[in-house]
């Protein structure tokens, strides 16, 4: 007994050391084995089997009551076979509160930490939601100021291809920003109409260059001179048609040769012009075209830019009608003055011979015939001197052609008949095709044409046969035939061919100008009538060697009309009838 008090006081001392508000002994079973102080209301209480259980295990078990604020521990005494100490301590209910609500934030923060994986995908995945909206957004914003910025830059690259591709109007939008890419569309803008602007005025140069190139062309076309530019080393690159004509050569188809080795008889004159290129220089050549002598003159100019030779312009007419009508009117004009002052004395000298005659033939004893036959001589050549003067006049005062519908044919044979008669040592053939021959002329005059040539033809046989000891075997054919021209047009030919001595070497071009001539006795004046004859017919007189020997002459007339359709025509105008 005195060992359980013992026990007691020892646990309450225990009890009281450390503010214990209670503290047991018990065995499994629930019975006190010793008690402090004060633990009589625990008296009836039973500790709970299962902390009983617990503590058996050598933890400590905390018994918890709701109701009261007390806390009590059950730990098992090792030392002691079935023994529990139990100890109990009143406590702040604000403490146990606190406990409690530590107790339920630790279970619900066990609770939390139970569910932390699913939160943390939860988390994961609003993350990830977010993060790619916000990627998203991001991607669209960077995209709209990308397109904001590359759109101009864009629209500046096709308006670029238009404009490689000649499209100069194109113009791109003007922002009204101040930042590089509106200043960019702004000078491209401002690029593009100054590139308009002056491919247009460009292009209107170009027309109008064009349009005098045309008209240059054109004149150079129509002129009847003959142009050629010669490159500066004298090569042909750019002749005209008229050149082509009046020089009877092909001068396109001689481009890039040089003029001296188409036209060597334009040589020395280019020669002078390289020598001294700032004066033109003018010159007449004489060039053959068609087997005809034909006079041209040259005038050859160098062109410059800025003292270098660009090239030069050669301009040339045919001259030869121009240089024949001159001298052909100073001639003539002559011919008027001389005719004039000689025929005045000639009548007083002839009625002087003829007086002289008359009244002292019958007082001259001796030599009386002498006397008769030196005042006829003065007589008959004052009449010769008369009848020449009427022929300068003759020429100097042609009279106009009545040019009427006329057999050829008729004329030839008439002329020829008078021409037999003069020389019948010759043997004249006419060959007249059995058709009418017409052709527009005045028939007197063609009579007197063809007589001259006729005239001529056996003059050149006499002076052949004068020569040579040889026979004469003269002979003279006059054909007529028709035949078309160079432009397709049917003339009437009229051919008078000898087997004479042939065309003199000298002023062999010349020989159709008055007085011109090689005979003794000759006035030069029979070719020169012929000719001007024909230039009032519209036609023509060509001379030419025969193969044969000889001359051909050739008088070609444009074909006259159907009888019935007759017309006057004077001087080459037609007059309706
Ligand atoms: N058929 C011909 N054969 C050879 N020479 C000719 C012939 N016809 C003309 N001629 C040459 O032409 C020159 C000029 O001839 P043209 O008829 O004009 O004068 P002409 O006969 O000399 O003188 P005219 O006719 O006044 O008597 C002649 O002197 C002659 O040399
Ligand atoms: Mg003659």
């Amino acid at each position: 007994m005195s060992n359980q008090k013992v026990f007691n006081d020892y646990l309450s001392k225990q009890a009281d050391v450390r503010s214990l508000s209670e503290a047991l002994v018990i065995d499994s079973s629930g019975r006190v084995l010793a008690r402090s102080r004060f633990s009589q209301s625990l008296e009836f209480e039973l500790v709970p089997a299962k902390i009983l259980q617990q503590a058996s295990g050598g933890a400590v078990s905390v018994i918890m009551t709701a109701d009261d604020n007390r806390v009590r521990a059950v730990v098992r005494l090792s030392s002691f076979a079935d023994a529990y100490l139990l100890v109990g301590r009143f406590v702040d209910p604000k403490i146990l509160d606190h406990i409690e609500k530590t107790r339920g934030a630790v279970a619900k923060y066990q609770n939390l930490e139970k569910k932390q994986g699913s939160i943390q995908i939860t988390f994961v995945m609003v993350y990830g939601l977010v993060a790619m909206m916000l990627l998203m957004v991001a991607t669209w914003i960077g995209m709209t100021l990308a397109e904001r910025m590359s759109r101009p830059i864009s629209s500046l690259i096709s308006a670029s291809e238009r404009v490689r591709g000649g499209d100069l109007s194109v113009r791109v939008d003007e922002t009204d920003g101040t930042d590089e890419i509106g200043n960019l569309g702004r000078s491209f803008n401002r690029m593009t109409a100054q590139l308009q602007s002056q491919q247009q005025v460009l292009v209107e140069a170009n027309r109008m260059l064009d349009e005098r190139r045309r008209f240059t062309e054109t004149v150079l076309t129509g002129v009847s001179a003959g142009v050629i530019g010669l490159d500066s080393e004298g090569r042909i690159h750019l002749p005209n048609r008229s050149a082509s004509d009046l020089l009877g050569r092909d001068l396109d188809g001689a481009s890039t040769r040089k003029l001296a080795d188409v036209v060597p008889e334009m040589g020395d004159l280019l020669q002078r012009v390289m020598g001294r290129p700032d004066r033109a220089q003018q010159d007449e050549i004489q060039i053959t075209r068609d087997g005809k002598f034909h006079t041209l003159h040259v005038s050859i100019a160098a062109e410059k830019l800025e003292g270098d030779i660009l090239g030069y312009v050669v301009t040339f007419d045919d001259v030869t009608d121009l240089l024949t009508a001159q001298r052909t009117a100073a001639w003539a004009d002559v011919a008027r003055r001389i005719a004039h002052e000689i025929k005045n004395p000639l009548t007083p000298i002839q009625l002087s011979a003829e007086r002289l005659k008359r009244k002292f033939l019958g007082m001259i004893e001796d030599d009386a015939e002498i006397f008769s036959a030196l005042t006829d001589t003065i007589v008959r050549q004052v009449e010769d001197i008369g009848r020449m003067v009427d022929e300068f006049s003759s020429f100097a005062r042609m009279p106009l052609a009545t040019l009427k519908n006329e057999n050829l044919g008729d004329i030839c044979q008439q002329s020829v008949m008078l021409e037999r008669n003069r020389q019948p040592a010759i043997d004249y053939q006419l060959m007249v095709p059995d058709d009418a021959m017409m052709a527009r002329c005045d028939r007197r005059q063609i009579g007197q044409a063809l007589t001259n040539l006729l005239k001529n033809a056996a003059e050149s046989i006499i002076e052949r046969g004068a020569r040579s000891t040889a026979k004469q075997d003269g002979k003279i054919c006059c054909t007529v035939a028709m035949e078309t021209d160079r432009d397709g047009e049917l003339r009437v030919a009229v051919i008078v061919e000898d087997n004479g001595k042939g065309l003199p070497q000298e002023a062999r071009n010349r020989l159709m100008e008055p007085y011109v001539t090689t005979r003794n006795g000759g006035t030069g004046l029979g070719l020169a009538i012929v000719r001007k004859i024909m230039e009032d017919h519209n036609g023509e007189l060509t001379l030419e060697d025969r193969a044969q020997g000889g001359v051909r002459a050739r008088l070609t007339f444009p074909a006259g009309l159907d009888a019935g359709q007759d017309q006057l025509v004077v001087g080459g105008i037609a007059h309706g009838a």
